[in-house]
């Protein structure tokens, strides 16, 4: 959707949004609700700062994700006041503000003062925020229930959430081709990742999270956070794991590309591509998004059967076993919005045979998630498993053989509808 149709969304979201607040202050008895947009700290014994990125219901209102110092103040009933820091500074330059439709709704003060303003009487007041910039503010600090509340707000997206969630997604995309196409030129880590930052025009530090750019056995390290300057002589794989911020919403994509010559591994990828879309489309109202999860792992286990990888063993056998978990250690996927491990997927802990599952919910029309299956070979999680009484149905020559490729993870955005699933990932391709 073009930009300008995205913004025509815009004051329709942000009155959902007065809504949702409205009752969740009414609900829990607050007359008014100051949030704080947070400033980076400064590192220890030094004048240098942690990157910034604000807090999440300051973006739910107004998208600004490096707006420091700022304040926003929501009363039922009452148009929303927003304090915006913007010294008159020599060393720094004031963050450009878009115009944008938001601020048609939203009072707009500028101000001098980092701290939070004094206000005229505010009643029953909380205050959310970063617990850093928080200190000598009246009000309650982050009132657990309100605060369940409010991230509850951000469960179901808007129809101008879905579709800025989708732009993210198609900003990304352009990067992950510029990453694979850099990769069969034969480039290093650190040349993808400029490839990638090149062609989203996004620096990294504005991103969501730091780009996972793995090449070889670095793609086996699920958070990998190094980029080799140096391409390796024989380059096997490209696992990267990179989105973009659109508006304060992020996207949260992972592509695998095998190298000239790997068909096995080729085979793996796109066997575990085929999985991914049949679990992308289980996405629905009314779905246990722990089902999806738990099928991922049945047709893991069938790919490590039809491959070869494991044998003697029946795929129930090989989940049963914990043998796919071996292969596939973390959760099938998250809430993503505008944080990309969004806030609230778990109201009830993950189960004892999916530890790491950030989202435990069933899905609901609006909620945006990730499927992200993946297919590794981690040293420290086969090793026990080669070493113990299920060795006999790995194939170890071959696991040898595909170690160097480090692993397989493919992640697509996906919105529930009323009627089933929207991939904004693959709109695009
Ligand atoms: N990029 C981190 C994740 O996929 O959850
Ligand atoms: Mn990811
Ligand atoms: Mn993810």
């Amino acid at each position: 959707m073009p930009n300008q149709d995205i913004l025509d969304l815009q004051p329709t979201h942000i009155q959902e949004l007065q809504n949702r607040y409205d009752q969740a202050l009414t609900e829990h008895g607050y007359d008014s609700l100051l949030i704080a947009s947070g400033a980076a700290p400064y590192r220890y014994r030094d004048d240098q700062t942690y990157v910034f990125q604000g807090f999440g219901p300051f973006l739910h209102w107004t998208g600004l994700a490096g707006q420091e110092h700022s304040w926003l103040l929501i009363r039922p009933g009452h148009k929303p006041v927003l304090w915006l820091y913007q010294p008159v500074d020599f060393w720094h330059a004031n963050p450009a503000m878009p115009e944008e439709p938001w601020q048609e709704v939203v009072e707009v003060r500028s101000r001098q003062q980092p701290g939070a303003p004094e206000l005229d009487n505010p009643g029953r007041l909380a205050v959310i925020g970063d617990p850093l910039v928080l200190d000598g503010v009246p009000g309650e600090h982050n009132p657990a229930a309100l605060v369940a509340a409010v991230e509850e707000t951000r469960v179901r997206k808007t129809p101008y959430e879905i579709e800025c969630l989708a732009h993210a997604n198609r900003i990304a995309l352009a990067g992950h081709n510029a990453a694979r196409d850099a990769f069969l030129a034969g480039d290093s880590e650190f040349g993808i990742n400029l490839a990638y930052q090149q062609a989203t025009g996004q620096r990294e530090a504005e991103a969501p999270y730091h780009s996972i750019i793995g090449l070889n056995e670095h793609a086996g390290t699920l958070h990998y956070q190094y980029y080799d300057v140096q391409p390796p002589r024989r380059p096997r794989s490209l696992l990267i794991d990179a989105g973009v911020r659109y508006r304060g919403y992020c996207s949260d994509i992972t592509r695998t590309t095998a190298g000239p010559g790997e068909s096995r591994f080729a085979a793996l990828v796109h066997g575990l591509e085929k999985l991914q879309l049949r679990l992308c489309e289980m996405v629905a109202p009314g779905v246990d998004y722990v089902d999806i999860h738990r099928k991922a792992h049945q047709g893991i286990a069938a790919l490590l059967s039809a491959s070869g990888l494991v044998s003697g063993l029946s795929d129930e056998a090989i989940v049963e076993q914990g043998i796919s978990r071996a292969f596939f250690p973390h959760g099938i996927g998250h809430f993503l919005g505008i944080q990309v491990h969004d806030v609230a997927g778990k109201l009830t802990p993950p189960p004892e045979d999916a530890p790491f599952l950030r989202l435990t919910r069933t899905l609901e029309e609006g909620m945006v998630v990730t499927i992200e299956p993946g297919l590794y070979f981690i040293p420290s999680l086969l090793e026990p498993v080669l070493n113990g009484p299920q060795a006999k149905y790995l194939n170890r020559s071959l696991l040898d053989e595909l170690q160097g490729c480090g692993g397989i993870r493919i992640e697509d955005n996906v919105a529930v509808t009323a009627s089933g699933t929207r991939n904004l990932t693959r709109e695009w391709v």
